[in-house]
């Protein structure tokens, strides 16, 4: 009798382990997704409503881990961040910024492009090139309204119409008038500054990085400098542009914008804003260095 009460209770037992193992399994299957979707481990590419496709408006989705994010500036010349920069998960450029005879200094990828209406005639001198066959790179295009109405009016709407026609499959965007106001709102929060009253206009620099802290995990910013740099002793003097050789010096370019009564960008009080942003988003600055407590 001893041997069939100890098979019973063997069979008890692995019956009990086996019921345990299983609702464990499943119990912490599912909370391992509810973290997940709690925590963004697993995000799927979330919609971003304020930007939308031509012509048809749907909705850019994308989701990131890590981003580069490549200044324009001449900060990058001989910094070889290319296979860093390239690493990431996604590579952002600004405008029409190019990766030709620059790969070691900026790297080769380029997942999405952020571009100012006002540089848009820029991209179309060479359509082949950014929007031909097999360039899977998302574009996302910021303007006022004036240049990106949809009735017709928009000059730089228009121009991209045309782009779709001839290139049925490029990835182009357009920032909403509703998330255009959203980025001046942000400026007023962050620096208590009405940007229109102020006579200034935002950078491609702002929107990329708004943009950057609603679709990447963790933003890596290559080649920017911080509010203080052009006022240390003895800073590097270095084209504005990379791709602009012999061009007007980056600080000089800078305290130019900040003190223009009308029509500037405010670089340098967006940096401090950046710089705020960096405390509490994941967001790091290489070449130079920002060192954020
Ligand atoms: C696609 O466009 C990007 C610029 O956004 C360019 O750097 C890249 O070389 C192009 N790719 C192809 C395959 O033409
Ligand atoms: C800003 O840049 C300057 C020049 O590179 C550097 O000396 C300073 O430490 C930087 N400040 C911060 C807060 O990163």
């Amino acid at each position: 009798m001893a041997w069939m009460c100890k098979r019973k209770y063997v069979i008890a037992t692995v019956l009990t382990v086996a019921v345990s193992v299983f609702v464990m399994v499943n119990y912490t299957e599912k909370t391992c997704f509810l973290l997940q979707l709690v925590f963004g481990q697993h995000k799927p590419s979330k919609a971003h409503s304020g930007y939308v496709s031509i012509p048809d408006q749907e909705p850019l989705k994308l989701y990131c881990d890590v981003c580069s994010v490549v200044s324009s500036s001449g900060q990058m010349l001989g910094r070889l961040a290319g296979p860093e920069i390239d690493s990431a998960s996604c590579v952002w450029r600004m405008n029409n910024a190019p990766t030709r005879g620059f790969e070691r200094d900026v790297g080769r990828r380029t997942t999405l492009r952020v571009v100012s209406h006002t540089s848009v005639p820029l991209l179309l001198q060479r359509q082949q090139h950014f929007f031909g066959q097999a360039n899977d790179t998302v574009y996302v295009i910021w303007g006022p309204l004036r240049n990106m109405r949809r009735d017709g009016k928009g000059i730089v709407y228009n121009m991209l119409r045309q782009v779709m026609d001839s290139y049925p499959q490029a990835r182009i965007f357009v920032t909403t008038e509703e998330r255009m106001n959203y980025c001046d709102r942000v400026f007023k929060e962050e620096t208590g500054k009405d940007r229109i009253q102020s006579g200034s206009y935002l950078s491609t620099g702002w929107f990329t990085l708004i943009l950057a802290k609603d679709m990447c995990k963790e933003i890596r910013v290559y080649g920017m400098i911080n509010n203080t740099y052009c006022r240390t002793v003895g800073y590097k003097k270095v084209p504005y542009h990379y791709y602009e050789a012999g061009s007007r010096d980056e600080c000089a370019e800078y305290l130019l914008h900040e003190s223009a009564p009308y029509g500037g960008h405010r670089f340098i009080t967006e940096k401090s804003v950046f710089a705020k942003w960096a405390k509490v988003h994941p967001m790091k600055f290489f070449h130079p260095t920002w060192l954020v407590s």
